[in-house]
């Protein structure tokens, strides 16, 4: 029998990085009491929704797209760059579905993805040391005493971005905009001109052929109105738990505790410790989740953690998201996928080939080869496979804006280029062009994939 849980439990718990150094309290609590009154941001039922499809990805039936900056920012916080991030998505998404073979879920890294796990809890600049930025919704970025102060009053700046943000996505997704007969106008101005621009304009001349065919056969999106519409989900990490459980509420069809500040959450590599304030959290709420899984995972302790948060093997519950480093996933992630079969748990697998990969140039900046980032992720497409499992996704950091952020791709990106347009409030992300081009190795390796499904209905 496992122990009562309520959405203050995690309270009794250790809990790694959530800030224990707001001045005050009493403010604290009033704000989270505040939040707790405000509309939820996404319904109980979507979520539900999105746990189906990720159970269709569990059986091999479809694939799992997760992707979005490292962490939004109130600074640029701006329609145009949420219309990118949407418009990159899509074209990655379209080019999973068409050349893959395969139905794309798209989860937003977006509406709710402000806090971050830092790995020093200070920072020094010309020998004076501050606080560590936390993400936007704890504290500032500016390096002086006051913006590193955490001020909870950022939490309602958060939701009403969130709210904003979401607004803005739902509106794409049903009011027109992600209709299929738009597939070139999702191309980035920038991408247009590159090789992965081209190819998928080429795709994109097939997709609008096949739909004059459909059209003249009468199908139209009058008559399917799913040719004018997407489902775009939203994520971020159930990082700040205050935050989390001020928007948990039981929703009133089923009789379960949902946190609706997102329609799924996931549980960092740095906060997965069994007994820890996070995983306490997460296995309360009945939301899709996900958790990160790194290198210093044992696949006994990944057993463990599987048994606490999904405990009835409900398939589409949790998402195992692997980011070992394209130097690492061969010795790493094998033992991972052995036991996690053996046992017969239900999981998505899904690559992170971001967080493994990631590094600091003698000029200061973080950034991660693009080479190494299609490693990681063409090895994860190889391995599971080879132990007999699906690999069911990717989770990237991106934009659609063109940054100058990670090293190489296809405008090949040099550590003198990063400083021009590196905008990043935290990891460094793929841009437009790259994220296309993975888009299309992960295509091409997935078209390879013989899905589960269909390999016991050939038996
Ligand atoms: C992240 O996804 O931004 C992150 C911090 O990842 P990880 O927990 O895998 O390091
Ligand atoms: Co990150």
């Amino acid at each position: 029998m496992s122990k009562p849980w309520s959405p203050s439990t995690w309270r009794d718990k250790p809990a790694k990085h959530i800030p224990a150094d707001y001045p005050s309290v009493a403010e604290l609590a009033a704000v989270e009491k505040e939040l707790s009154g405000y509309p939820p941001l996404v319904f109980a039922g979507e979520a539900r929704t999105l746990k189906q499809k990720l159970a269709e990805v569990a059986a091999g039936d479809a694939f799992l797209l997760q992707g979005g900056d490292c962490a939004e920012s109130f600074k640029e916080f701006h329609p145009d760059q949420i219309r990118d991030t949407f418009r990159a998505l899509m074209q990655m998404a379209v080019v999973l579905t068409f050349a893959g073979a395969k139905p794309v879920v798209k989860l937003g890294r977006i509406a709710g993805q402000f806090a971050k796990p830092r790995s020093e809890a200070s920072e020094t600049r010309d020998g004076v040391t501050l606080p560590a930025y936390r993400g936007d919704n704890i504290n500032g970025m500016d390096f002086t005493p006051e913006a590193r102060k955490p001020d909870p009053q950022r939490l309602l700046k958060a939701y009403a971005q969130s709210a904003a943000t979401l607004n803005l996505l739902r509106a794409f997704a049903s009011g027109g905009y992600a209709d299929l007969h738009n597939v070139h106008r999702w191309t980035l101005g920038f991408v247009a001109e590159s090789p992965q621009g081209q190819r998928y304009a080429k795709l994109a001349d097939r997709i609008t052929e096949t739909l004059a065919f459909m059209a003249a056969c009468g199908i139209t999106p009058a008559t399917s109105p799913q040719m004018r519409q997407t489902e775009l989900f939203t994520s971020h990490e159930a990082l700040l738990l205050g935050y989390e459980q001020a928007m948990t509420r039981i929703d009133s069809t089923s009789g379960d505790w949902y946190d609706t500040s997102a329609h799924f959450v996931w549980i960092g590599d740095r906060t997965r410790q069994l007994d820890g304030a996070h995983i306490e959290f997460c296995r309360g709420v009945k939301n899709p989740i996900g958790l990160k899984c790194g290198p210093s995972l044992e696949p006994d302790d990944l057993l463990r953690l599987i048994e606490v948060l999904n405990p009835a093997n409900e398939p589409g519950r949790l998402t195992l998201i692997a980011r070992f480093g394209a130097d690492k996933i061969g010795a790493g992630l094998p033992r991972l996928v052995k036991a996690v079969q053996r046992e017969g748990r239900a999981v998505v697998w899904s690559s992170d080939p971001m967080h493994g990969n990631t590094f600091k140039t003698g000029s200061g900046f973080k950034t991660r080869p693009f080479d190494r980032i299609l490693e990681e992720v063409a090895a994860f497409m190889q391995i599971l496979p080879a132990e007999g499992a699906y690999p069911g996704g990717v989770h990237v950091e991106m934009t659609g804006a063109q940054v100058t952020e990670c090293l190489g791709g296809a405008s090949l990106i040099r550590e003198e280029d990063l400083s021009s347009r590196y905008h990043t409030h935290c990891d460094p992300r793929l841009n437009g062009e790259q994220a296309l081009d993975l888009a299309f190795l992960v295509a091409e390796a997935l078209g390879g994939v013989r899905s589960p499904s269909a390999a016991a209905a050939a038996e």
